[in-house]
């Protein structure tokens, strides 16, 4: 096994989460840049943190990082990494790219002097002059920035917010990774009551429970590293056992998803069931205007709607005011709210104690944060 530099990419506004996140799996030397997170480790750790991180979008396995303002320096210093000791004979690899603030501003032109330093390297090493490409899957990214160009080969495939439990949706749905980052950066923890009163398709709820029971999010799933032979089988087989072992199966949450849309509910159910979670969510149809809060120091975690499309406005505006009267008198609750609209606070009626700027998709949003007191100790 040899070292290895991983890079854990995240959303704008999401990096101090995934920070976080890599700290408690245990990672120490960290360096985090805008959209990224850099850790070391071993090839063990490529399943560890594909099958647990969160609120990251990828794994990407960081091949170098250079100096490059000229295509004979891109490709004297690509075809210099090791590329074959990763790819195999019959892999097939794509290679995409971008370019920001650069002297090598064409993407294609860069992308095809990558491909070919590659093709030359896998060349000397196989012997061969004509590879199938029918193996494992190897997408290796150029990404330059300011002159310095990164390469990576991505080691998830599909992004990381595909957990494998979204099996209906409905219209607008949180991106998995985001959802997870929201309950990450509330008071929220496992012996809390968590609502989302808006719940659509029970991103948030769901996110919880799997928080709240240690289910690795990427458990239901494969990942496209899962074919290289750097990464064996034993590892994977072992991150696996582990994760199975490590969940609270039997673990008691208090999590309640409502939506005043029936199929929305339908949808919730729907997800939840599929990963097992279905004891554990309480999903309801209900205006949030009438539900009744009985629990003490619960934590809300919500995404209303936002109001961007024309006709909407003023039934967003209305729907805020009445969060604030429906809200006004719960006082041991935290509340948590994500919204593009830039009058939620005056409509609500009441100032955040933090707001945190984060994107949804390309919407900007900000991430209103009302905390309550702390429950008192049992
Ligand atoms: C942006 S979507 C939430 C998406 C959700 N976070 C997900 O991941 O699927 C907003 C939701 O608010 C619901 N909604 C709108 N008005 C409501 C009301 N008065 N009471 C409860 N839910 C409402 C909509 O039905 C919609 O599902």
């Amino acid at each position: 096994m040899g070292q290895i530099e991983l890079i854990a990419t995240s959303t704008f506004g999401l990096e101090a989460v995934v920070k976080r996140e890599l700290l408690n799996l245990g990672y120490t030397d960290l360096v985090v840049e805008n959209g990224k997170v850099t850790f070391k480790g071993t090839e063990r750790d490529i399943p560890i943190a594909n099958l647990w991180l969160r609120s990251a979008d990828r794994v990407l396995l960081k091949m170098g990082e250079f100096k490059a303002t000229t295509f004979e320096e891109l490709f004297e210093k690509t075809n210099a990494l090791p590329w074959d000791e990763w790819i195999t004979e019959d892999g097939e690899f794509i290679v995409e790219g971008k370019s920001v603030d650069s002297k090598l501003f064409s993407i294609s032109d860069s992308q095809a002097i990558v491909k070919k330093a590659v093709v030359e390297k896998l060349k000397t090493k196989y012997k061969t002059e004509w590879f199938k490409e029918t193996g494992a899957k190897f997408t290796i990214e150029v990404s330059i920035l300011k002159d310095i160009a990164t390469l990576t080969i991505d080691t998830s495939g599909a992004g990381l917010h595909k957990r494998g439990y979204r099996v209906e949706s409905v219209e607008a749905p949180l991106k998995e990774t985001l959802a997870a980052a929201l309950i990450q950066l509330s008071y929220w923890n496992k012996d809390r009551l968590l609502l989302d009163p808006f719940c659509g398709s029970g991103t948030i709820p769901i996110e919880a429970a799997m928080i709240g029971k240690n289910i690795a999010p990427g458990l239901n799933r494969n990942f496209a590293s899962e074919g290289w032979p750097r990464v064996e089988k034993e590892y994977w087989n072992d991150v696996r056992r582990e994760a199975w072992d490590l969940m609270l199966k039997d673990y008691k949450l208090n999590i309640i998803g409502s939506d005043i849309d029936k199929r929305a509910i339908r949808a919730a159910k729907e997800n939840a069931e599929s990963i097992g979670l279905e004891e554990d969510i309480k999903f309801i149809t209900k205006d949030f205007r009438d539900i009744e809060f009985k629990d003490e120091y619960g934590v809300i975690i919500c995404n209303p709607p936002y109001g961007e499309r024309i006709g909407e406005k003023g039934e967003v505006y209305r729907l805020y005011k009445d969060m604030g009267k429906a809200f006004k008198n719960l006082d041991t609750y935290s509340i948590y709210v994500l919204t593009s609209n830039e009058d939620f606070e005056s409509l609500y009626g009441k100032r955040a104690d933090r707001k945190r700027k984060l994107y949804n998709g390309r919407i900007k949003v900000d991430y209103y944060q009302y905390y309550g007191p702390r429950p008192p100790k049992k």
